[in-house]
């Protein structure tokens, strides 16, 4: 718990995931909706002016047809409200050629240039009777230019009307942005508010139980979501399997330690009226309870053991295994004097190396070779053997004991699993779960089988890549 709310922190200063995504989606709808409109109106703007100035060129040619023949002077009759046609006047380059009355169009040295060809025609914004306008200038017959002019103020008004109409299209649209914007982080996120509501359920009641419901489809075509869900599920499913099993291996533990602890107390019982026994019945009470103590701790050890998880990397080294498996026999000769243990290491495998932690591998080993020596009959020998089989490196312990039954070899690597002849030996059950359990932790096989012959075999399989061996198909 403490962990989330550290983690927390950070997060809970910003807004909720749905506001931040009802923002992002609206912003984004709305930027657009703003950008169109004013390109729309950039674009209006321009067409409206265009229309304007080709409408000037157009009653510019046609005031050039209809007054070939005419002098310099206003043309047009009517110039007042510069509406259609056009006002227009012939202006000669020379204002000594000018007529007596006054022109209806500002005349600038501009356009008496133009009416010398000194200078293209143009547009130009003007004022005429309080109205504005604009004027095109361009090159007549013998030294005249032609001005005509239409009102630019009605265009003007159309862009006007336009920007009206386009922002209030466009406010709207960022308006349905916005409630889109929300639509969406509503319907888009409602798995997520799912996912999140199944996650703080089973942290509030702590049980991995529970699934999330995946929503019916067809399989392989589930969204990211779903999926997710999916892996979430799965990673359940595991945490609800590793409870379990820690579970039930402390049912099992404290099943296992109440028989001897029991005997132990009777025996401690026992001594505490030592005054009452005799010495050989002090003697045999006070052996037991040695005896029954020092299992105990091989079990709570075994216990400890077990419960420890993968390796941890930092201690992994390259393990040579021949000098490993020597190490191993030679610990247990010292524990069995009795028993006739043999090595033998394959030609070439001398110098193979195995990646692990030297100390738990070589625990594995002594329980194999310590199950040898104690189910071998008295002197009895056991052979324990390197080799290099194809694709990859194997050790083998091997002894002349009764062996496992049939229906005791699946089981006798579970924990706390004695076969019935076994029960009268010292033991814990847990000596083969642990080996199992460091041979998984190195990426190793372990197995065991009958001997050919009488007897166990138990078989460990390191894989070829993760051992120092060459490539298959080099031999
Ligand atoms: N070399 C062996 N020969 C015969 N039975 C064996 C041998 N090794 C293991 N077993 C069987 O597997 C069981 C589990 O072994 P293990 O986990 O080491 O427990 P423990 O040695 O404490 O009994 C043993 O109780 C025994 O029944
Ligand atoms: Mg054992």
């Amino acid at each position: 718990m403490s962990g989330r709310r550290g983690a927390g922190a950070p997060w809970r200063r910003r807004r909720p995931l749905r506001t931040r995504l009802a923002l992002a989606a609206s912003a984004a709808v709305a930027l657009v909706a703003v950008g169109v409109c004013s390109a729309a109106f950039v674009i209006i703007r321009y067409a409206m002016g265009h229309q304007l100035e080709l409408n000037l060129t157009q009653s510019a040619t046609l005031v050039m047809q209809q007054n070939r023949d005419t002098g310099p002077g206003t043309v047009a009759a009517e110039c007042r409200y510069l509406s259609a046609p056009a006002c227009s006047q012939i202006v000669p380059a020379d204002p000594a050629a000018d007529p007596s009355g006054t022109y209806a169009l500002p005349v600038t040295d501009a356009a008496r240039e133009v009416a010398a060809g000194r200078r293209a025609p143009y547009f130009s914004a003007v004022t005429v009777h309080g109205h504005p306008a604009r004027m095109l200038v361009q090159h007549f017959k013998d030294g005249t230019a032609v001005q005509v002019a239409l009102r630019a103020d009605t265009v003007e008004k159309g862009v006007r009307q336009a920007a009206g109409m386009l922002a209030a299209v466009g406010g709207a649209g960022v308006l349905l942005a916005a409630a889109l914007g929300y639509w969406v982080s509503r319907t888009g996120l409602s798995p997520v508010a799912r996912l999140t509501a199944a996650a703080e359920r089973i942290a509030a009641t702590r049980d991995a139980a529970h699934r999330i419901e995946l929503p019916a489809g067809p399989p392989g075509r589930e969204d990211e979501l779903t999926r997710l869900a999916a892996s979430f599920n799965t990673m359940l499913g595991e945490l609800e399997q590793s409870v379990a099993a820690q579970r039930r291996l402390v049912a099992d533990a404290s099943h296992e330690l109440r028989t001897p602890l029991t005997a132990l107390r009777t025996n401690a019982e026992l001594l505490a009226r030592a005054d009452r026994l005799t010495d050989a019945q002090r003697d045999r009470a006070s052996a037991a309870l040695g005896r029954q103590l020092r299992e105990v701790t091989t079990l709570v050890n075994d216990l400890i053991e077990l419960a420890r998880d993968e390796e941890p990397q930092p201690l992994v080294e390259q393990v040579r295994a021949a000098a490993l498996l020597e190490h191993a026999v030679a610990a247990a000769r010292g524990h069995w004097p009795e028993t006739g243990f043999t090595v033998r290491t394959a030609p070439g495998t001398e110098a193979l190396t195995v990646p692990g932690v030297p100390a738990r591998l070589a625990r594995l080993l002594s329980n194999l070779l310590d199950n040898a020596a104690k189910f071998s009959p008295p002197g009895g020998p056991v052979e324990a053997e390197l080799t290099a089989p194809p694709g990859a490196l194997e050790i083998t312990v091997r002894d002349h004991g009764p062996g496992i039954a049939d229906e005791d070899l699946p089981h006798v690597f579970d924990r706390f699993y004695r076969a019935q002849a076994a029960r009268t030996l010292p033991g814990s059950g847990l000596g083969l779960a642990m080996a199992r359990q460091i041979a998984r932790a190195h990426h190793a096989a372990l197995a065991a089988e009958r001997a050919p012959g009488g007897g166990a075999l138990f078989r460990l399989r390191f894989p070829r890549d993760r051992t120092g061996l060459p490539p298959a198909g080099t031999e």
